[in-house]
């Protein structure tokens, strides 16, 4: 099997949860570290979130690395869903250690810098706002070398926005930091509304998951009970949608996924349509394609996909 090295940034965030779970239990990647940003809430808080699930996976070797305390300019907004700890209602053991003392933009510049030097490739799971990213990329542009492609979950094209009505909650906030990622010229596949609004963790597919026995799996199907967010004119169906775990899954099983290649930019500059990402999907500029968007998912085989990995975990 061909091993993918994989670097999570991420705000956990309940699906952001979801998705460390899957990929610590899936043997086609190695996690190499996992890093946190401000996002649904403060980094303080999505670092400890973080520690606390790599604990729940019993993987207290994975190196959590805290990161940006805020947005490059634009102040911080919070995520609305996600309940006090950022995690919904679930009881949780406590984290058993602290984050490294290396901060996450310095460790994903070394990691990626060096890997580049060895002629390595390392795939970047990111699916919190991209401040570390761009904070990394401004900083060294020499991470590209090191970097196999970014695989991220942002953006809304014809599904429209969530936080606005124009914009995904990760592009808006930090809008500035999305523009640079995505006119890094770095590979990137880009998981938007369009696509996760298909992964709907409705009931029949959390009581699969209760079904399964273990901790873990326990838990996610609590959160994810606390996730159902009930809004059928939005979504279709019951339930809310996963967006992060396809994240690991497109990684993983690139087969489940259907994709367009386009030209991406990021809006920054207007008030209505702050965060907004714009494609040229009919070719109306001479731009190069820079994002790969994935507009199909097969979202029984990512559902099954998760199930058997968090059986995999056991009791
Ligand atoms: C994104 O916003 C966050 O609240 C979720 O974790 C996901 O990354 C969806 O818009
Ligand atoms: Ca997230």
């Amino acid at each position: 099997m061909n091993v993918q090295r994989i670097i999570i940034d991420c705000d956990p965030g309940i699906d952001d949860a979801v998705s460390l779970l899957l990929a610590l239990a899936s043997p086609e990647v190695e996690v190499l570290g996992v890093t946190t940003v401000c996002g649904n809430i403060p980094v303080d808080a999505t670092t400890r979130n973080a520690l606390t699930i790599c604990h729940l996976a019993g993987r207290d070797d994975i190196p959590v690395y805290s990161g940006a305390v805020r947005p490059i300019l634009r102040e911080p907004i919070m995520a609305e869903f996600s309940g006090g700890s950022g995690l919904g209602n679930a009881v949780l053991e406590a984290p058993v250690r602290k984050a490294e003392v290396l901060h996450a933009v310095d460790y994903l510049v070394k990691t990626l810098v060096e890997a580049g030097e060895r002629g390595e490739k390392i795939t970047l799971c990111a699916h919190g706002p991209l401040t570390n990213l761009a904070l990394m990329i401004r900083h060294s542009p020499a991470v590209a070398k090191g970097i196999e492609r970014i695989v991220l979950m942002g953006g809304a094209f014809r599904a429209g926005g969530n936080r606005t009505r124009t914009a995904e909650f990760n592009m808006l906030a930090d809008p500035h930091a999305a523009a640079i990622v995505v006119s890094a010229g770095i590979p990137i596949t880009m998981l938007p509304l369009d696509a996760t609004y298909q992964a709907m963790a409705t009931p029949e597919r959390v009581e699969k998951i209760r079904a399964v026995p273990g901790k873990v799996a326990q838990t996610v199907a609590d959160i994810l009970t606390f996730w159902d967010r009930k809004d059928l004119k939005r979504y279709g169906s019951l339930g809310g949608p996963l967006h992060d775990p396809l994240v690991p899954a497109y990684v993983i099983r690139p087969d489940l996924f259907t994709i367009e290649s386009t030209f991406v930019e990021v809006e920054w500059r207007s008030e209505l349509c702050f965060g907004q990402t714009v494609a040229d999907w009919y070719g109306r500029t001479d731009a190069a394609h820079n994002v790969d968007v994935v507009l199909g998912v097969n979202a029984e085989g990512f559902f099954d996909l998760l199930t058997e990995r968090l059986a995999s975990y056991g009791n």
